[in-house]
């Protein structure tokens, strides 16, 4: 937890230091919040009945808009926005980087659509919490979500996402909670995640390796294979050849060459030793 603490007295610091600019600097938090009442749609009229900027003047005043958590009750400096539930609709919010001391974002058990995006981690640097499951947003996991370093808790359950999960995701032990289950999901689950349960990958018909029992398909495991068999018989057929050349007998060598190839190349199987590459192919082999 220790780049937690950092991170959150780091961000006292800064939100107490802007508190000297008083209302001005925390402007892009209001413009923040107007951001995302524009963009989303919200049929239940929650944001409506609440949400009014028309107060603006009074410091604090985005502190009593429904969901919403700030820093200090009188300052418009926005901690999380708990937005879970609300039967809310759109894309994913745009402008999040205004609220830029933002640590935690909560809009499941919603019905956001739409793809992440691309850049993510420019927009929420500094989230700890970000809890997406259910909803309808789809699209690839975007790969600058490993760079969110603060994240511990990331609930991108019950969606549409589809793709790989990004490689790297989640190698620090800051990650505590992860969960991509009931997704599109496919390939291999990175080495940085297989200490998740896996729970939190079921429902991903084309995920594959551990935590979870369903194996990676042959075909990808056929292309190392195929790969190693090749480096395997060239080293023989080579040693070999050489050794033939001392016997001058380079008819003889080369015939073998062209036959162990052709064999190799139709029969794999029989060339694969697994005792001998075990480090390299506990996939193939194992
Ligand atoms: C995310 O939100 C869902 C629905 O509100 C909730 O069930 C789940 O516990 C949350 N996940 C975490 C890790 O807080
Ligand atoms: C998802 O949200 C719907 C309504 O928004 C709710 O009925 C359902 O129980 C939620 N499912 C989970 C797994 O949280
Ligand atoms: C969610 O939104 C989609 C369209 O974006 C709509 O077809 C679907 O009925 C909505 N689901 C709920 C539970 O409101
Ligand atoms: C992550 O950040 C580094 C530098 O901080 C950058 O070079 C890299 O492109 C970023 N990765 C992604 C996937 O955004
Ligand atoms: C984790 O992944 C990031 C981004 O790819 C990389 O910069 C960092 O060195 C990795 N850390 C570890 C411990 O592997």
């Amino acid at each position: 937890m220790h780049g937690y603490t950092r991170l959150v007295v780091w961000l006292l610091l800064l939100s107490s230091c802007s508190s000297y600019f008083g209302h001005v600097t925390s402007d892009s938090d209001v413009q923040c919040l107007k951001d995302l009442k524009q963009s989303v749609i919200d049929p239940n009229g929650v944001l409506e009945a609440s949400w009014s900027f028309s107060n603006n003047g009074i410091d604090g005043y985005i502190c009593r808009f429904t969901g919403v958590e700030c820093w200090h009750p009188d300052q418009n400096r926005v901690l999380g926005l708990r937005l879970g539930n609300l039967g809310l609709e759109g894309p994913f919010p745009p402008g999040l980087q205004l609220c830029s001391f933002m640590t935690a974002l909560d809009v499941s058990g919603n019905n956001f659509s739409g793809p992440l995006p691309e850049h993510i981690f420019e927009q929420m640097a500094y989230t700890t919490y970000l809890n997406l499951s259910n909803n309808s947003f789809s699209g690839v996991i975007p790969a600058s979500i490993r760079n969110m370093t603060y994240l511990s808790t990331l609930a991108l359950q019950h969606n549409q996402f589809d793709g790989g999960i990004p490689a790297q995701l989640g190698n620090t032990s800051q990650l505590i909670s992860f969960n991509v289950a009931d997704n599109s999901l496919s390939s291999l689950v990175p080495d940085s995640l297989q200490r998740f349960s896996a729970a939190k990958f079921t429902g991903n018909p084309g995920l594959c390796g551990p935590p979870l029992d369903k194996r990676c398909k042959k075909r990808f495991r056929m292309r190392i294979h195929i790969r190693l068999v090749w480096v395997q018989v060239m080293f023989v057929r080579i040693q070999k050849l050489l050794r033939s050349i001392n016997d001058a007998s380079i008819t003889g060598a080369s015939a073998g060459f062209i036959l162990g190839f052709v064999v190799a190349f139709y029969f794999p199987h029989k060339f694969l030793f697994c005792g001998r590459l075990q480090p390299y192919t506990f996939r193939v082999c194992g």
